[in-house]
């Protein structure tokens, strides 16, 4: 499958968020947006009022990393992949319903902890599965190889399925993880910690698709 990289952006006000979409978008397809709401992780994030007019030469997926993720998705109308954590949904319908609405995609998003069959039976609604490669709250944790494991079982399942890691992602992990079977790989301070952003992603892609 094609390997995508994805510059993951978690910041505290819109100007940075600007700052950072405008330093990888010459580079990349899409970007990723963290949103938290100290409540399902302890940290929080900008949010949906961040979120309007965003520069159209890019793409965006919204890691939503709060309770009821549908009270955000109908704040964010567009052709958007809204990864919304399974352990945070009590009401498949309604997430369904603001996908809907929003005009957005469905992504599920599921925690290093929490087992493949949770995700399978949702699985049918999504364009893609995130598996989270720590434990999700902040930037700069260390990649957790175990939930590889994970992985390869859903690649096996699902040979046609965009999957992605998020959570320490490097050149090195990159390719460890795509070996495993993801095709998405999204990264954040790999990237906008490097003065070349441009040589940054590149790194990450050439080291995941070699041998
Ligand atoms: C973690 C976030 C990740 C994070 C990635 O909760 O969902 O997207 O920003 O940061 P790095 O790549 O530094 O681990
Ligand atoms: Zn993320």
């Amino acid at each position: 499958m094609e390997l995508e990289v994805i510059p993951a952006i978690l910041v505290k006000d819109r100007a940075e968020l600007l700052r950072r979409i405008a330093a990888v978008s010459p580079h990349v397809k899409t970007v990723h947006i963290d949103v938290m709401d100290d409540k399902f992780v302890p940290n929080k994030t900008i949010g949906p009022e961040s979120f309007s007019d965003l520069p159209k030469d890019v793409e965006y997926e919204f890691h939503w990393m709060v309770e009821n993720p549908q009270d955000y998705i109908v704040k964010v109308p567009g052709p958007h992949i809204h990864l919304v954590h399974i352990e945070t949904v009590k009401d498949w319908p309604a997430v369904d319903e603001a996908i809907k609405k929003s005009g957005g995609k469905l992504g599920i998003a599921y925690n290093p902890s929490t087992p493949n069959p949770h995700v399978l039976i949702a699985i049918e609604r999504a364009q893609r599965v995130l598996a989270m490669t720590v434990v999700p709250g902040f930037s700069g944790q260390k990649y957790m190889q175990e939930v590889e494991e994970k992985i390869r079982e859903l690649r096996l399942l699902r040979p046609g399925l965009d999957i992605e890691v998020d959570g320490g992602i490097g050149p090195d992990t990159a390719k460890s993880a795509a070996k495993a079977g993801a095709n998405k790989l999204a990264a954040s301070s790999a990237i906008f910690k490097a003065d070349d952003k441009k040589k940054a992603i590149n790194d990450i892609l050439a080291k995941a698709g070699g041998d």
